[in-house]
């Protein structure tokens, strides 16, 4: 028998993996998800950008939710950012959303309003990396393209027992050339969609499911014990925590002050509370600053409990305040960038549906509407 050698792996051993992993893909895979089946990109890449850092049953509903909003590129692409970013509230990680939205513009302009099936170019595009860039090729166009993303990286340090973080450029570079020797010429989507089940299913993470997996027979992790080991983590730095205050500023009535925050950083374009440096309690310097600031009078405050936000590179502490204001001046009701929120009403009055809050900033809106009738904590403001 001959044996060419392919990055190290050999042609038969390359179809045996192949061949163990469809046929475990068409009895068990998943072969019914809302994105699939359609030759166009458009669809896949919405849920291949949507899948990049939440799982797919999260993702089901948003997915449903954002293609009969905006069903194909030149909606999505003459669509206003702040509606997109309504309807990806919740997912996190709202560069995609942005990214998603300059692509579509970038297409239409570019492109004659279809994502371009060249790898290279698609991976130009803002938020296309290249594993996503082949997945959706693979997918919409069954090009023969790799895809190294999170499961793909899993299964293939446990498989070939790869030392090292896989975020290493050297590892990912070994990793890489492993999944390009891998990858099928035929049947390249199913393949694609088999390797992303398969970790998602029975090689997870944490409690592994060696007994159903097709690979186990050569997977080297497996053979050694080091299923638990493998893949490395990330050496890890602690992330550091930072802290701010945020104020609820209600007008009775009127709702809670809600400002958008620039285009870019943490949250870019989407509606945020007015936050200010920690220092101490609710004080008369503070509330100084409301007035001169945004006009707002402060009548009473309370202080509620520290939430905590997990970011990947740091953890935000939020120090919330709420606040009974009454405004000196119409000029913050005639700003730009600010609004008050309310609750939608049954007839769908108030903006609360409308407008894209971070998820804390969600939660805080919640309390304060859901503890209305709790004990009266508010301090007062003595105004002279
Ligand atoms: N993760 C990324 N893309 C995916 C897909 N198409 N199916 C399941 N999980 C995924």
């Amino acid at each position: 028998m001959s044996i060419s050698l392919h990055n190290g792996i050999s042609a038969t051993d390359a179809a045996s993996f192949q061949d163990r992993l469809l046929t475990w893909f068409d009895r068990h895979g998943r072969h019914d998800l809302p994105w699939q089946g359609h030759a166009d990109s458009y669809p896949i890449w919405i849920s291949e950008i949507m899948l990049q850092q939440t799982q797919v049953s999260t993702v089901i509903p948003y997915y449903k939710r954002f293609m009969a909003r905006f069903p194909d590129l030149a909606m999505l692409a003459r669509a206003d950012i702040d509606e997109v970013l309504a309807h990806w509230a919740g997912l996190g990680y709202y560069s995609r959303a942005r990214n998603l939205h300059r692509c579509a513009g970038l297409a239409s302009e570019r492109y004659g309003g279809a994502l371009p099936d060249d790898i290279d170019a698609l991976t130009e595009l803002p938020g296309i990396g290249r594993s996503t860039a082949g997945a959706i090729l693979a997918f919409a166009h069954g090009q023969r393209h790799p895809i190294l993303d999170g499961n793909v990286r899993r299964i293939l340090c446990r498989h070939f027992a790869v030392e090292g973080w896989s975020g290493d450029p050297k590892v990912q570079a070994r990793l890489w050339a492993i999944a390009d020797a891998l990858t099928p010429d035929d049947r390249v989507g199913d393949y694609t969609q088999a390797v992303m089940d398969l970790g998602a299913t029975l090689c997870r993470r944490g409690k592994p499911d060696c007994g159903r997996c097709p690979l186990a027979d050569t997977c080297q992790a497996l053979a050694q014990e080091r299923v638990a080991e493998l893949p490395f983590p990330k050496p890890r730095r602690e992330n550091p925590v930072r802290e701010t205050a945020m104020y609820l500023c209600e007008i009775e009535g009127q709702g809670v002050l809600v400002e958008r925050r620039p285009p870019s950083g943490i949250w870019g374009g989407l509606w945020s509370l007015p936050e200010r440096p920690v220092a101490g309690d609710f004080d008369a310097e503070t509330a100084a600053w409301f007035h001169d600031t945004l006009d707002l009078q402060v009548e009473a405050w309370r202080g509620l409990p520290v939430l905590r936000h997990k970011f990947t590179h740091f953890t935000l502490d939020i120090h919330p305040y709420h606040l009974r204001v009454r405004r000196t001046s119409d000029r913050i009701m005639e700003a730009d960038g600010v609004l008050w929120y309310t609750r939608p009403t049954q007839e769908g009055i108030g903006r609360g549906e409308e407008v894209a809050v971070p998820t804390p900033v969600r939660r805080l809106l919640d309390l304060i509407e859901n503890d209305r009738g709790l004990l009266e904590l508010w301090n007062k403001v003595e105004n002279e």
